[in-house]
Formats: structure tokens, sequence, C-alpha cells
């Protein structure tokens, strides 16, 4: 196939070479897909301003998300099994997002451990927690994220409960993969896919199996997951962290203004905008619909960053207009990095990157950091 020029191709490429269970997986939204569907074409109905007869020369897509630089606003979400799209996932992508200068944020429920990843970087990556009910486990996460040196904790608020995917239920999706002839099928015919899988010892959730009480093997860690994440986690908690992390704190899965308002009176650093990629709570809006009313809430108050439908620079572009900070890409990201390894993740950012600076110029700017809604020419 000829060079990948959108995130798109990358998709295609991902689902010839990762088994149909986790690309299934990353491609999933909860029940209907409708938020998943809103989150992308929510993009598509804003429409920027085209300018013409400005310099466009000596451009830059520097900034910074929490105080810290980064190359262009767009940090890699953080996404469950990641090593699962490809093998040792987590350590490339985090090494393809050092490379490009942007944030990677591990997730609790990765492969490759929080000290995998730290092996192979040598710029701090950010680490996603999830609360669960072992508060000795969340502190041993803590712990283990400080030792590693990340510089920042994406604290999900939006998981209390798993929203439903069907596609995971029909697909029977475990990780390491259960051995039905359904699922021997599956990865025999990804024979790339498999053979990267053989060579790594990295194939089952990394940060929890031999750290959490009774998690030795698969069917501990399964009925360990199902009953560990807690859904009486409160804004109480959200302090509790606070302080047993005493670092750059992001709330992540906000997506109501009275949420927002409280999230900003924790003192954490940002939120995210996010309704989990349309994963969690099915006939929620879009998180771009939901921006312009938490920016105008709290945005004097909280650095706000968004998440959901982001496919291209140019909706990085609308997020950054409607006064976001930064964004995260998702599946983008697991797209590149299922088609092709580390160059995959390399190549997407690259797309993005290409097509926000190309976009910020013809909308008449050359500096990410003066965009603002002045580029946006309405809604359709
Ligand atoms: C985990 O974060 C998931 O959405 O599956």
């Amino acid at each position: 196939m000829a060079t990948p020029l959108t995130i798109a191709d990358l998709k295609k490429m991902a689902q010839r070479r990762v088994p149909k269970m986790f690309f299934d997986y990353a491609d999933s939204g909860a029940w209907t897909e409708s938020t998943y569907q809103a989150n992308e074409s929510d993009f598509s109905k804003i429409k920027l301003r085209q300018r013409v007869m400005v310099d466009m020369t000596n451009r830059t897509l520097e900034t910074t998300m929490i105080g810290q630089r980064v190359s262009m606003p767009v940090a890699l979400a953080p996404t469950g099994m990641t090593g699962m799209q490809h093998a040792d996932g987590e350590m490339l992508a985090a090494r393809a997002a050092e490379e490009a200068g942007v944030p990677f944020t591990l997730s609790t429920m990765s492969i490759c451990s929080i000290e995998d990843v730290a092996s192979v970087t040598t710029r701090p990556f950010w680490f996603q927690l999830y609360v669960m009910k072992d508060k000795d486990f969340v502190m041993n996460l803590i712990n283990r994220a400080k030792a590693a040196k990340c510089s920042a904790l994406v604290l999900t608020a939006d998981l209390q409960i798993l929203g439903q995917r069907h596609k995971d239920l029909r697909n029977g999706l475990s990780a390491p993969p259960k051995f039905t002839p359904k699922h021997i099928w599956q990865m025999v015919t990804r024979p790339f896919w498999c053979l990267d899988m053989l060579k790594t010892k990295h194939r089952t959730f990394g940060n929890i199996v031999g750290h959490a009480k009774n998690v030795s093997d698969l069917s501990s860690l399964s009925s360990w997951t199902a009953e560990q994440f807690d859904p009486r986690l409160s804004w109480a908690d959200v302090a509790w962290i606070k302080e047993k992390w005493g670092g750059p704190l992001i709330i992540k899965g906000i997506l109501d203004v009275e949420d927002a308002k409280a999230a900003a009176e924790t003192g954490a650093d940002a939120i995210i905008v996010s309704n989990h990629g349309g994963r969690q709570l099915d006939g929620a809006p879009s998180s771009i619909s939901m921006l312009p009313q938490i920016v105008d809430a709290v945005g004097h108050k909280i650095e706000i960053h968004l998440d959901g439908g982001i496919r291209s620079g140019q909706d990085v572009l609308k997020a950054m207009a409607l006064g976001a900070k930064g964004t995260y890409i998702g599946r983008p990201f697991l797209y590149g990095l299922g088609a092709m390894g580390k160059e995959g993740v390399t190549l997407a950012l690259g797309i993005i990157r290409k097509e926000m600076d190309i976009t910020m110029a013809l909308c008449g700017k050359r500096d990410i950091n003066d965009v603002n809604s002045s580029i946006i020419a309405g809604r359709q």
C-alpha cells in the first residue's frame, strides 16, 4: 500500500494486521456508538475562516500543556491494552511520542508496566490512574509513577462502572487472549502480529499482575478488575489522591458544566473534556460540542484539554480555537501502532502535525498560541 496520508489510511492497515478482537476493542463505542460517532461528526460541522494576503512564514505549533513544553498541543491519550495492538505497544508509542516532543500517557490498564515504559524513555511520561477500591494498590501505583518520575497524573473520573461495548462482549475479549478456535483463528490470520507477540514477554496487564493482592494469573485478574472499579468514587477521593501524589494533576472525563466547576475547585492543574471516546455514556453529547460552555464556566480558573473525535490536525485547531489548551489522540495513534508499530505512531503524529500547520496558515495564523475563535467561520 502507498504511504498512508490520513488517519483513515492507518485505520485500514491496522484492521488488516491486528486480530479482530483487539482492533474492535480500540474501535468500540458503548451501545449504539452514537456518542462515538458524534465526537467525529461534530468536528466537521465547524467551519474555518479562510484568510489571504497575510504573512504565513515562520510558523510554530510549539506551546505548553500544564506548563510543560510540547512541540504541538497533542498528547497520546491513555488507552487500555495498547500492547495488544502491537507487541510492546506502550513502549513503542512512548518512544514515538518522546521523539515527536509530545506527552505520552500510560494507562493503568496497560500491557507494558510503568517500569517497562520508564526503561525505554528519557523524557518523563504521564500516568493515568483508575481509582480502584483497593487503596493499597492505588498507593502502589502512585508510588511507582513517582519513582518513574512521571510528570503528571491523569485521574479518570468517568469509568466508575464500565459502559457496555457490544463488540467486546461478542468477541469474548481478554488479555492474554483465550485459546478457543475462534480466537486462535483471529490470531493465525494475523501472522505478523503473532510473530511479534511471540517474541515479547508483555502479554497481560503489566501494572496489575504481581502488584495487586491475589492477582497472579488471568482468571484471578479478570475477577479482580470486574470488582475493583470503584462506583463510590467522589471528589473526596480526588482530594486524597492530589495529596498523595503531590504533583501536577489532570482530571479526565468531564463533560458537564457543574462537574467542571467542581473539578476546578479541587485545585487540579487541568481537566480533560471527554466522554471516554464514546465508550461510556452512549447518548452523551460530543466533547467538542460541550467545550465552549465548559471554557466559559471555568476557563479562567483551570486549563482545559479535550479528547474525543480528533482525527486530523484540523480538528486539533478547531479545539484550540474553541478554548482548549491541549488535545489528546487515542484511536489515531492506536491505528498507527497496529498498522506499523512505532513508525505508525510517528506517522500518525506527523499527519496531524502537517495538517495542523497548513490549516493554521490558511486561516491566517502563524503561531498556535494566537489561535482563537476568530478563525471560526460558523457551523453547518
Ligand atoms: C478503558 O479505558 C476502556 O475504555 O476500555
